[in-house]
């Protein structure tokens, strides 16, 4: 049995690069299921628990510009087993549903085919900092880098570390997420970035319900 169905919580993740809409996405869909009367967690990765946000500004900051890659991978992931055991396992023991925004796929995509790392490592560190857990379902919102570069000009928000990488590593950390989606057909719905919100969040509840129902439970 998969550690994801710990109790009868459930897990899920939304997926992207940076300016997909994603955490718009997960934003509504959290305030979604908590209207239908769900106790939900809404967690970032890297990010949610205290250590874990510190270890963020660590990875974030863009004067850290002489971090290894192996330095970020191990930062990464070990900003996400704190959270998963100070936060995402026992919510999901108490029966919650825990959101994330990202989770190891985009450890998969940015360290695995962004920075180049070895899959087979990536793969070895990705189990050990989700502490073997695994959402149940993830959306990926898939957007051109052209159109997420478009969108972060409009936002006049300033870069982060990751952020600051090229067009070329974006597109890298693109395809590796729909290198990914092929490969977990079962776990990974893939929607189109370039649509309204409205749209996109009505496939994303569509989409849920289909895996919630399929469980025996319903909304
Ligand atoms: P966020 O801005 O979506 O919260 O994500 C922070 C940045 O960290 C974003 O550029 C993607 C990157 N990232 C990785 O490179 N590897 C990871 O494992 C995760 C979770 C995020």
């Amino acid at each position: 049995m998969n550690e994801s169905t710990l109790g009868q919580g459930l897990f899920i993740t939304f997926e992207g690069i940076d300016f997909c809409g994603k955490s718009t996405q997960a934003r509504l869909f959290a305030q979604y299921l908590q209207d239908q009367g769900h106790t939900t967690l809404t967690l970032r990765d890297p990010g949610s628990s205290a250590i874990s946000e510190r270890i963020r500004a660590i990875l974030l900051d863009l004067s850290h510009k002489e971090m290894s890659s192996y330095t970020e991978l191990l930062l990464y992931e070990a900003a996400r087993a704190q959270m998963v055991e100070q936060m995402i396992r026992p919510a999901l023991s108490s029966g919650q549903l825990v959101v994330c925004d990202r989770f190891f796929d985009s450890t998969t995509a940015y360290q695995g085919y962004g920075r180049e790392l070895d899959l087979a490592v990536i793969r070895q560190a990705n189990e050990l900092g989700s502490c073997g857990l695994t959402p149940h379902i993830t959306f990926l919102i898939d957007l051109e880098p052209e159109l997420a570069l478009k969108r972060r000009r409009k936002s006049n928000r300033l870069k982060d570390r990751m952020e600051a990488e090229g067009l070329d590593f974006q597109n890298r950390v693109r395809n590796g997420f729909m290198t990914i989606a092929h490969e977990n057909p079962q776990r990974i719905m893939v929607l189109r970035g370039d649509q309204s919100i409205q749209e996109i969040q009505q496939q994303i509840r569509l989409g849920f319900e289909r895996v919630y129902n399929d469980q025996g439970r319903s909304l």
